[in-house]
């Protein structure tokens, strides 16, 4: 169990606890850091001397109860040549910061100068957002504490600032889309016993009190729509599925929305043709990119996003049963056209293009943008450092790839093409659901855009970086809520520059 974290922000004159400062390339300080740090006199200077710290990107230097300042230990976190400061900088910077905080200190201040200047207000709240993000844990199943913790029973960290209020101002702004991560990294972590379909519906329905109007349709609304596929992945399971459909209109009335689906495979036991039991309990994470789409909306609403946004997920359990669907099965999607299944295994491509198609068909959006744990291959590809990205559209794609490279939620273009469709041709049905041991990940992006017609489109293979301790400055959990961040900036890039 850790103790949770207070933020707040002050002045340079309140400083309290345990002090962080940051610092450039050769020991570069900003003016009021300077100012806080001159009672050390040559300290710093001997102690970097030392332990060889310089102040480069990432480094840090810790001094134990420093002379001259009545504060219990100094920190100091190198920031290199800190120019053109990008939001993922600011996060990385604020992480690694709030990872200095040892966990026995009740209080830390963390100044938020860097060596090249003082920082903006919004950079300010960008800074306690990677402390927040950094600082998160999962311990609700935790009951009982280590008996050698000696431990606060909670945290205050300070951001020391030029304008405290200002600060105070633009963190609404970033607690939105911090709340929204937070979300998503919970409903990630839960255990499936606790969140299946109709839980989680529950959860993403609490989205109303922010304003977003939320529907849920059971399994019969989804019969009478035609969803084949969708419901044969969730036949087996004692609970019933569920599709969830979010809309936040904040944007010009009636202007065509931007679309974001998920895929929420609340468990993946791989159905008929299950999993092994190693590692198995991952799969309780098979809905992150529904987690994200629920943490996005809840971001998009708290901070009022001047979007039209629809966000859909398919609720789903895959598990094997009397009733569950076999391969050799042939299903009949909401588009009309059939699949196959010959691995029960490959569900959410099948879970994904019927909300693919219901979305596009009822809401028209301008583009579409779905997050999907798919494939063990994308991993195999990529690892955990970016997510791979399919798309129809080279707009799109560039825009996807820009906001990647500011929030640090990357994305790596990966190929589509008609070459690739044969590997999903079927004997009996349309298609079949996989293509076999090759571009694993691609034959399946290539069955989600037979269900997105010519809209455009992006389909992002989220099972490297979603889950399994993805570590970053700014996550330390098992699953790490990615893509809310990326895909507000994308909004905020598209309707509100
Ligand atoms: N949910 C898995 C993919 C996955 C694997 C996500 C590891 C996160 C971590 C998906 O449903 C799946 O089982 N995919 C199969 C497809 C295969 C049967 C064609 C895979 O990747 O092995
Ligand atoms: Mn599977
Ligand atoms: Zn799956």
């Amino acid at each position: 169990m850790t103790a949770p974290t207070k933020l707040g922000f002050t002045s340079f004159a309140r400083l309290r606890g345990v002090l962080i400062v940051f610092c450039g390339e050769n020991l570069k300080f900003g003016t009021a850091t300077q100012r806080a740090l001159s009672p050390t006199g040559d300290l710093i200077r001997r102690a970097a001397a030392a332990e060889r710290f310089t102040g480069k990107n990432g480094s840090t230097l810790d001094i134990a109860a420093p002379s001259g300042l009545k504060l219990p230990r100094l920190v100091l976190v190198g920031t290199g040549k800190d120019s053109d400061l990008k939001r993922r900088d600011l996060l990385k910077a604020g992480g690694i910061a709030m990872g200095k905080v040892p966990a026995v200190a009740a209080e830390a201040t963390i100044v938020a100068e860097f060596a090249s200047g003082a920082l903006k207000a919004e950079q300010v709240a960008d800074l306690a957002l990677g402390a927040r993000l950094r600082a998160y844990t999962f311990d609700r199943y935790k009951t009982k504490r280590k008996d050698d913790e000696n431990r606060p029973k909670k945290v205050e960290v300070d951001f020391a600032c030029a304008n405290p209020a200002a600060a105070e101002k633009a963190w609404a702004t970033a607690t939105a889309i911090g709340d929204g991560v937070v979300l998503a990294r919970d409903l990630i972590n839960e255990p499936a016993n606790v969140l299946y379909p109709a839980e989680f519906a529950r959860r993403a329905s609490a989205l109303t009190k922010l304003g977003v109007n939320v529907e849920v349709l059971d399994v019969a609304a989804m019969k009478k729509l035609g969803m084949g596929a969708l419901l044969g992945v969730g036949q087996g399971s004692a609970h019933e599925s569920k599709l969830v459909v979010m809309r936040w209109n904040g944007g010009k009335r009636g202007a065509a929305p931007a679309a974001f689906i998920g895929k929420g495979v609340c468990f993946d036991t791989g159905g008929i043709s299950i999993k092994p039991a190693q590692g198995m309990e991952d799969m309780k994470g098979d809905m992150a990119g529904a987690a994200c789409v629920v943490g996005l909306m809840h971001a998009l609403a708290a901070r009022k996003a001047k979007v039209n946004a629809v966000g859909a997920i398919g609720l789903v359990e895959n598990m094997p049963d009397g009733r569950a669907q076999r391969p050799g099965d042939i299903v009949t999607t909401m588009s009309g056209q059939t699949i196959e299944i010959i691995n029960t295994d490959a569900e959410g491509r099948l879970v994904l293009a019927d909300v693919l198609h219901y979305v596009n068909k009822r809401f028209k959006p301008r583009f579409m943008i779905n997050l999907a744990t798919l494939t063990g291959a994308i991993i195999v590809a990529l690892g955990q450092e970016y997510a791979g990205m399919f798309s129809n559209d080279d707009k799109l794609s560039e825009r996807l790839n820009k906001a990647g490279e500011a929030t640090g939620e990357r994305v790596w273009r990966m190929p589509l093409g008609p070459e690739y469709d044969k590997l999903i041709d079927s004997k009996f049905a349309d298609m079949k659901n996989t293509g076999g041991r090759w571009a694993g990940s691609i034959t399946a992006a290539q069955l989600l855009q037979r269900f997105v017609d010519k809209t455009p489109w992006a389909h992002l293979d989220i099972a490297g970086t979603a889950l399994g301790s993805p570590q970053t400055d700014i996550n330390k959990s098992w699953s790490s809520g990615w893509g809310v961040r990326l895909l507000d900036r994308l909004v905020e890039d598209h309707y509100e520059r």
